[in-house]
C-alpha cells in the first residue's frame, strides 16, 4: 500500500508500542519504525535483551524520536514509567520480530522479562510478525503456540517464505516492514475501539452491563407438520448466541431463549430451549422484565394450520397442499407492550435485497428502537456462516455500516453499543 506521507491513514496519530525480539531480522525493526512514523504513528520501542545483540537502543531511539525501553533502563526507572503504563499507554502493540521463544512466552503467560511482562499485562490489540528458522516455525510446539495466540485474539503477519540466514528455504522470514505496517492498519481499522480491545478479546471485561437483565432470542424455529417433519430455516444461532455471550461477559444477567441449534450454550447464560414461535413468545414473556431485549432469532413467519398427531403417510397419492397460518410477531408484540416494555428493544432484519429500505420500514412496523440489518442473500454466506456485515438502523432512519467481522466480534460491538445507549437513557 503506498500513500503520500501527508495523507491521513489509520495510523495517523496512533501510538504504537513496538517490541523488538532477538534474531537477525531485528535490523528490519529499524525500517519498520521509520515506516510507521511516515504513516503518522508515534512509536515507542522496547528491545529485549537478545534484540540488543543485533540493534542498539540508541539506533531505535534515534529513529523513533523516543527513548527505547529495555530491561536495564526500566529497572532503573520503574518509578518513572512502569510496565503497566507501558502496557496501556498506546493504541496497539506490535511484536517484530516475534521469536519462537517470545511466542511461547506469550502463549503460556510466562513473563521473565519486561517485554513478556508488558505483553501479559496489556489489553491492547497485538500484532505479531514471527521470524525464525524454518524448522522452528514448522515445529508442532510453535504451531500450537500460534493457534493459542490466534485464539487469544492476537493478529499475525507472515512469516514469509524465502531463503533464510542458514542457507535454508521455507517459511520463517520476517514479513517486510511495509507488510507489517499494512497489517497493523488493517487491524486498527477492524478493531476500531482499541482501548476496549481487552474486552473485545475476552481478556478484560468492563462490566458495563452489571446489574442489567438482558433477554436475547436466537436460532431458528421449528414448526411441526407432524411428529417427524417441520418447517425451519437456515439460521445457526451464532449471531444471537454471540450477543448473549458478550452481554454475559459485560456483567449482565442474561436469558437466552433459543430455537433448536447445534452450537454450544454460551458461558454464564440461562438458556431456555424452545421449538416453535409460539413457545418462543411464551418464554420471552415469562422472562420479562428486562432492561434490554435483543431479538436475533429467525422466527418462522408461518406454521402449518394443523399439526398432525400421527406421521402423514404417502398412501399412494400426493398430500394435500400444506395450509399455513401466520405466527405471532414476537418483536412487534414486545415492542408494543404498554407495561413492561424493555427500555431498549432491538430487532434484527434479515434481508436479501433493498436491505436498508426494508430495515427502515421494519423498524417503523415493529416499533423497536434499533434494527441490526444484514444481507442474507445466498452469495453473502451470512446465514449459517461465521461472518456478518451489519448496518445499524435507528428510528430516525440514520444508518451506520460496520465492516465485515466475525459474528463474535459483531456481538461484542453490539453489546458495547447497547450498553452505551442504555447508559445515555439513564443519564
Ligand atoms: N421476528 C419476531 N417474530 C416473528 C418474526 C420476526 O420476533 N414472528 C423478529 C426477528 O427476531 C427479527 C425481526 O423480527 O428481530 C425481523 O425479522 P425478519 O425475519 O427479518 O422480518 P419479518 O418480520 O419476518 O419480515 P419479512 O419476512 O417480511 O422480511
Amino acid at each position: 500500500m503506498s500513500r503520500s506521507p501527508s495523507a491521513p491513514g489509520p495510523l495517523a496519530g496512533r501510538r504504537i508500542l513496538l517490541i523488538v525480539g532477538g534474531g537477525i531480522a531485528a535490523y528490519k525493526a529499524l525500517d519498520l519504525i521509520r515506516r510507521l512514523r511516515d504513516r503518522g504513528a508515534a512509536v515507542r520501542p522496547l528491545l529485549t535483551e537478545s534484540a540488543q545483540e543485533f540493534i542498539t537502543p540508541l539506533a531505535a531511539a534515534s529513529l523513533a524520536g523516543e527513548r527505547a525501553h529495555t530491561d536495564l533502563f526500566d529497572r532503573e526507572s520503574e518509578a518513572e514509567i512502569g510496565h503497566i503504563r507501558l502496557a496501556r499507554d498506546a493504541d496497539a502493540v506490535v511484536v517484530a520480530p516475534a521469536t519462537a521463544n517470545m511466542m511461547a512466552r506469550m502463549a503460556t503467560g510466562h513473563a521473565p522479562d519486561l517485554a513478556a511482562t508488558v505483553l501479559l499485562a496489556t489489553t491492547l490489540p497485538i500484532l505479531i510478525a514471527p521470524a525464525m528458522n524454518v524448522r522452528m516455525w514448522l515445529h508442532p510446539a510453535t504451531q500450537r503456540n500460534l493457534a493459542t495466540l490466534k485464539g487469544d485474539g492476537v493478529a499475525v503477519v507472515g512469516p514469509n517464505e524465502g531463503a533464510m540466514a542458514e542457507a535454508e528455504f521455507g517459511p520463517g522470514r520476517l514479513a517486510e516492514p511495509h507488510e507489517i505496517a499494512d497489517a497493523l492498519e488493517a487491524m486498527l481499522v477492524q478493531r476500531s475501539e482499541p482501548r476496549d480491545f481487552g474486552f473485545l478479546a475476552g481478556r478484560e471485561v468492563p462490566k458495563k452491563l452489571a446489574g442489567r437483565h438482558v433477554l436475547v432470542t436466537s436460532g431458528p424455529t421449528h414448526e411441526a407438520i407432524d411428529p417427524v417433519r417441520y418447517l425451519a430455516n437456515r439460521s445457526s444461532g451464532r449471531q444471537g448466541h454471540a450477543v448473549a455471550a458478550a452481554a454475559a461477559a459485560a456483567g449482565a444477567r442474561v436469558t437466552l431463549v433459543s430455537g433448536p441449534v447445534t452450537i454450544p450454550d454460551p458461558a454464564g447464560v440461562a438458556v431456555v430451549r424452545v421449538e416453535s414461535a409460539r413457545a418462543m413468545l411464551a418464554a420471552v414473556e415469562a422472562a420479562l422484565p428486562a432492561d434490554l431485549a435483543v431479538f436475533a432469532a429467525a422466527v418462522g413467519d408461518w406454521r402449518p394450520a394443523e399439526t398432525r398427531d400421527a406421521k402423514i403417510k404417502k398412501d399412494g397419492h400426493a398430500p394435500a397442499p400444506l395450509a399455513l397460518v401466520e405466527n405471532p410477531d414476537i418483536l412487534a408484540t414486545i415492542s408494543a407492550r404498554a407495561e413492561g416494555r424493555p427500555p431498549l428493544v432491538v430487532g434484527f432484519a434479515a434481508e436479501t435485497d433493498a436491505v436498508l429500505d426494508n430495515a427502515r420500514k421494519k423498524i417503523a412496523r415493529k416499533g423497536c428502537d434499533l434494527i441490526v440489518a444484514n444481507d442474507v442473500s445466498a452469495e453473502g454466506g451470512v446465514m449459517g456462516g461465521s461472518e456478518n456485515t451489519v448496518h445499524l438502523v435507528a428510528r430516525d432512519g440514520s444508518v451506520e455500516t460496520w465492516p465485515k467481522l466475525d459474528k463474535e466480534e459483531v456481538g461484542r460491538r453490539l453489546v458495547a453499543r447497547f450498553a452505551a445507549l442504555l447508559e445515555a437513557r439513564r443519564g
